[in-house]
């Protein structure tokens, strides 16, 4: 089976989600778990960015022993020199240097010319390789670049000595049909690309940073950057923990795995929301709250009968206890009386059919009826008889 690397970039993209701004206790405290997590590679931060950055990623640097740590720089020598700087005592250093190459970034951003794109691209991988032996290069809104444009400056970064190159939807604008297909022409048409990993980066602008980041993996991309929770710019980032599991549950049809500890995800999940104060939304695929919670009446039932009825994962595997049955006002008898036995009730189907009756009544007020509620119903109940 082919292993697919990850690239965490919760650090560093996650860290430019708006309002989110981690200091460096943080940010080591973050790089700690994504270690135990079993990330390969980690960005740590952008060193040029401020004093502060370039300081935690040095932080980061010096405590992580068993990941890449690898910080962001543009295409120019002040910025390379700041990771340089900052890299300083890394176990397994790596740059990534990045310049667009999308005509509306050519003309709107960078004022220049596809030729003066190319020669200084080809100066900073340069430069970048008197200092690191691991170099990437992204080729940043790849997802709105000319596919010849894009064969032309992949083959220089090849040529030049990036050891990975970075294909970014920067603007989540692709489809995973299109997104795929660059894959696939960038490993047909690229000289030299065997000698180097391919690897995909994905904005969620249009929900599908996940289905574009899995159908590079189908194309032959080698390694996948994303975040925790998917936080990042804008809609966010690719969620690690959602490609993790999309590959363990579907190994069949991807045929591909990572070296995720995949029972440290809840955990890392609880830690960068956290930290980050970023909420994850209840119905957050694989983290959120609702995951592996089941409400209406024939979906408990299922759950309880045979688990796979509705659950295609367990949460053990992510690192929950177990998964949760929800008293609402679409759960059934059985659930109900399940929930009766837990809480050390033993009924009889008279007692029980009139407690479910007042459950009803209760739960078309509240949203979700709470253990102490049914406690309480309970008491009233038997004080009633
Ligand atoms: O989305 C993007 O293009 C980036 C680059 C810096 C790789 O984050
Ligand atoms: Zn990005």
């Amino acid at each position: 089976m082919r292993k697919i690397y990850i690239f965490d970039t919760t650090l560093r993209d996650g860290e430019q989600s708006p309002g989110v701004n981690l200091n460096t206790r943080e940010k080591v405290e973050i790089a700690h778990q994504l270690e135990k997590l079993g990330v390969d590679r980690m960005e740590a931060g952008f060193p040029a960015a401020s004093p502060g950055d370039l300081a935690a990623v040095n932080a980061v640097a010096k405590a992580i022993k068993n990941a890449t740590v690898i910080g962001l720089s543009r295409s120019r020598e002040q910025d390379i020199d700041a990771v340089r700087e900052a890299l300083i005592g890394a176990q397994d250093p790596c740059i990534h240097v990045f310049l667009a190459t999308s005509p509306i970034h050519r003309k709107y951003k960078l004022k220049m010319e596809k030729s003066q794109v190319m020669d200084t691209a080809r100066a900073a991988i340069q430069y970048s390789r008197k200092y690191f032996s691991k170099v990437e290069f992204s080729l940043e809104d790849a997802g709105r670049t000319e596919l010849d444009f894009m064969v032309e400056v992949t083959a220089m970064a090849v040529k030049e000595g990036a050891t990975v190159i970075n294909i970014p939807d920067t603007v989540g604008y692709l489809t995973p049909y299109e997104y795929g297909n660059i894959f696939k022409h960038l490993k047909e048409n690229v000289p030299g690309i065997e000698k180097v990993q391919l690897s995909a980066h994905c904005h969620n602008d249009l929900g599908m940073a996940t289905a574009n980041t899995l159908a590079a993996i189908l194309n032959g991309a080698d390694q996948i950057e994303g975040t925790i929770n998917g936080i990042g710019e804008r809609a966010g980032n690719t969620a690690i923990e959602e490609i993790a599991m999309a590959l363990e549950t579907r190994q069949e049809f991807f045929n591909a795995k990572t070296s995720l500890q995949l029972s440290e995800i809840a955990r890392t999940s609880r830690l960068v929301s956290r930290l980050t104060g970023m909420v994850v939304p209840g119905n957050k695929a694989i983290v959120g709250a609702n995951a592996f919670a089941h409400e209406s009446g024939i979906h408990q039932d299922g759950m309880l009968k045979e688990k796979t009825t509705y659950e295609i994962m367990t949460p053990e595997t992510i690192g929950l206890k177990e998964s949760k049955l929800v008293l609402g006002k679409h759960s059934g008898r059985h659930a109900f009386r399940e929930k009766l036995v837990d809480l050390g009730y033993e009924l009889s189907e008279e007692e029980v059919n009139k407690a479910f009756a007042q459950f009803k009544d209760l739960a078309d007020k509240k949203k979700e009826v709470s253990d102490n509620d049914i406690l309480a119903l309970l008491e009233e109940k038997l004080t009633d008889t």
